[in-house]
């Protein structure tokens, strides 16, 4: 357990996916108090005594006064941070993203509780450009312009209503007391992420829960575009040492923005649907062998979609700052994670598959 005071802190989103890894990995390390808040805590698979579950919403009258009273830090993750939600509810975005959290950093900077917020490697847009307009290669936190696209792609309503705050945040930083850490993540991954269509949620989720479903529902894997397009995925578990040494280490971390993503996982969507498709061949021999399928962005999302083709981030400053580098390869991680749906859905999948279809009553 480390030596660092941590005394309460508050999670905002303790029941989501990051939330719901975080707090047990806070419990590991700290002996601290955790206030626990989410609209939804059943991924919270932790009923330490340590642990306030509270189920409220962030936005609700009241919540942001009691925990910024009684916790020397909050750490906020709620977001809608679906791509498919960008286009289809974007106003829900936005207020999830920005309005409702505006009265929490105000509260913060009033009370100066220290804020460590995450925000989004969206910010950077389409793709990192430097002073010039050129593009490069990596994002980097305090060097790279941020490119987002038209007014009319609204997939970048999420990324400016996220930059927005960060702006407020840096702001009440700069000019003000609020002692605050804003992270980046970069397409981090790991077990109970979002959501499986038609089970435990509605809607397209992220490109990993998508892939599980298909490969569940022995259905093709749908390739946006083709698939050519690249991420960098990150492991939860290096999500978590990384913001345990973001508490642990004030001095070194206030007043920073940070990426959080693991450079040395940069794989392209289809070969992360064929590594997939290769752990989960190996758990389950007996399942057909995957298929993949060529969709557009078009069909798959709906009008107003926009995509980035490639999100590598600049790790050497958290490398610098906090001693923190991501360990985890991706192939090393995916097949705990695709155990992990496998026996999270595998039964409920197949009993919606048998169950009789339902007919429309007049
Ligand atoms: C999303 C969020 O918008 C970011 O804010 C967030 O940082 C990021 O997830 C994350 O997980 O950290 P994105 O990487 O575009 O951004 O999200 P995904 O939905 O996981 O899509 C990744 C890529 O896979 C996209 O190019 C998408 O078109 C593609 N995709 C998605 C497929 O090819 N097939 C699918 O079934 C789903």
């Amino acid at each position: 357990m480390s030596e660092a005071r941590v005394p309460r802190v508050a999670v905002l989103g303790a029941g989501g996916f990051l939330g719901s890894h975080l707090v047990p990995a806070l419990l590991q390390r700290f002996s601290c108090e955790i206030d626990a808040v989410d609209v939804n805590l059943s991924k919270l698979e932790c009923h330490d005594a340590r642990v306030q579950r509270i189920e409220a919403r962030v936005e609700e009258p009241g919540l942001v006064e009691q925990v910024t009273s009684r916790c020397q830090t909050v750490i906020s993750l709620t977001a809608l941070c679906n791509p498919a939600q960008y286009s289809t509810i974007p106003l829900e975005v936005i207020d999830a993203s920005f309005t409702h959290l505006l009265p929490l950093v105000t509260r913060c900077a009033e009370r100066k509780v220290r804020l460590i917020h995450f925000s989004t490697a969206e910010v950077y847009g389409r793709t990192a450009l430097d002073a010039q307009g050129h593009p490069t290669e990596r994002m980097h936190e305090d060097e790279s312009c941020l490119m987002l696209g038209p007014v009319s792609r609204e997939r970048w309503t999420y990324a400016c209503a996220k930059q927005l705050l960060e702006r407020v945040i840096w702001a009440h930083g700069q000019h003000g007391a609020l002692p605050f850490t804003i992270i980046r993540p970069f397409n981090t991954i790991g077990p109970r992420m979002d959501f499986l269509p038609g089970i435990d949620g509605d809607g397209t989720p992220r490109v990993l829960a998508c892939f599980m479903n298909a490969l569940l529902r022995g259905e093709p894997l749908p390739l946006v575009g083709g698939g050519a397009q690249r991420r960098a995925f990150m492991d939860v578990s290096d999500m978590n040492e990384a913001v345990c040494r973001v508490l642990e280490r004030p001095k070194q971390a206030d007043g920073q923005i940070f990426n959080l993503g693991n450079p040395d996982n940069d794989v392209s969507i289809a070969e992360l649907g064929r590594l997939m498709a290769g752990a989960f061949a190996e758990l389950w021999p007996a399942h057909a062998a995957a298929k993949f399928q060529a969709v557009s962005a078009e069909d798959f999302y709906g009008p107003g979609y926009d995509d980035t083709q490639e999100r590598i981030p600049d790790v050497r400053k958290a490398q610098q700052l906090l001693g923190w580098k991501p360990q985890r390869r991706l192939a090393d991680a995916l097949p705990a994670i695709v155990r992990d749906y496998g026996e999270r859905y595998g039964a409920r999948i197949e009993a919606a598959r048998k169950a009789p279809c339902r007919l429309a009553s007049a």
